[in-house]
């Protein structure tokens, strides 16, 4: 965080490196390990090719000018950057070290902390924002609103949001999705379709908004779009050889589709704003 902004959420410090990175304490879960560790292998790929937001997701937020704001489950901080560029005081915050290096690789000065989102290394009261860009179901659902709620100052916000790409009903989307769910078990793809503001409404803890839709397409190349498919979770969590099989055939899905080597896909962003109680 840049000099001269006070009060810290953070324990005060010294001398802070480019990225401060900082380990908060034991309490985290195996899920939360399993996750994070699916994430570090997949850094570099996610950081080449996963894309960044509309501009409408933060423009709902109002202007964020001197915020004190938390990016939870930053990873390679593709919305810190978002924030940041619009004058937010970001700490970024995510249980992976190479993912949030590859944040601290783009942005000067980056304050990082190596956190689980559910149990926060975060003041009471401190923060008037919080965002979870594409993170919140990785968190505890057993403790994460209340953490939430416990780092937000009343009237302070959570946000969270996701894109997934929504081709449905093309047959190369069909054909792909019907890949993935033979060799992804577990992973299907109506899960793009859950209510993430249900998971946030409590009582005496949350009011939330109506969901935002923002349509959008995303125009890239077979290569880029393969290296962000294989940044994908159930696809960097196969072993070896089910995953560079899954690779092929899907990179045969959509080299069948689009010959000339060029993806045109439309993509839906949906977001969820609470205000504190
Ligand atoms: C899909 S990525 C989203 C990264 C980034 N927000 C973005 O928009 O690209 C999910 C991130 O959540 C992080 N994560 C997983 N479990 C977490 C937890 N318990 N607390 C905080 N972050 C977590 C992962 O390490 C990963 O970086």
């Amino acid at each position: 965080m840049a000099e001269g902004h006070s009060p810290d959420p953070v324990a005060s410090r010294r001398n802070a490196p480019a990225i401060a990175l900082r380990i908060s304490g034991e309490r985290s879960g195996r899920g939360m390990m399993t996750a994070m560790a699916t994430f570090e292998a997949v850094a570099d790929e996610y950081d080449a090719a996963r894309p960044s937001y509309p501009n409408a997701v933060f423009d709902v937020l109002g202007p964020l000018d001197g915020l004190r704001v938390l990016d939870v489950g930053a990873g390679t901080g593709i919305a810190t950057r978002e924030l940041i560029a619009r004058r937010a005081r970001v700490i970024a915050v995510d249980p992976g070290r190479e993912v949030l290096g590859r944040a601290g690789a783009h942005t000067s000065d980056l304050v990082a902390v190596v956190a689980d989102g559910s149990c926060l290394p975060i003041r009471s009261n401190a923060v008037d924002l919080v965002c979870f860009a594409q993170s919140w179901h990785w968190l505890d659902a057993s403790t994460r609103v209340a953490e939430a709620h416990r780092v937000l100052r009343p009237g302070g916000r959570w946000a969270g949001w996701w894109s997934h790409a929504r081709a449905d009903g093309q047959p190369w989307f069909d054909a792909y999705w019907t890949a993935i769910h033979h060799s992804c078990p577990g992973t299907h793809r109506s899960q793009r379709d859950t209510d993430w503001g249900l998971t946030v409404a409590a009582p005496a803890m949350f009011d939330v908004g109506d969901r935002l839709t923002v349509h959008w397409v995303r125009e890239l190349s077979v290569d880029e779009w393969m290296t962000d498919q294989s940044s994908h979770s159930y696809v960097a969590a196969l072993p070896e050889n089910p995953r560079t099989a899954l690779l092929s055939a899907l990179r045969t899905i959509v080299l069948d589709e689009f010959p000339a080597g060029t993806l045109r896909v439309p993509y839906e962003t949906w977001q969820w704003v609470a205000t504190r109680i």
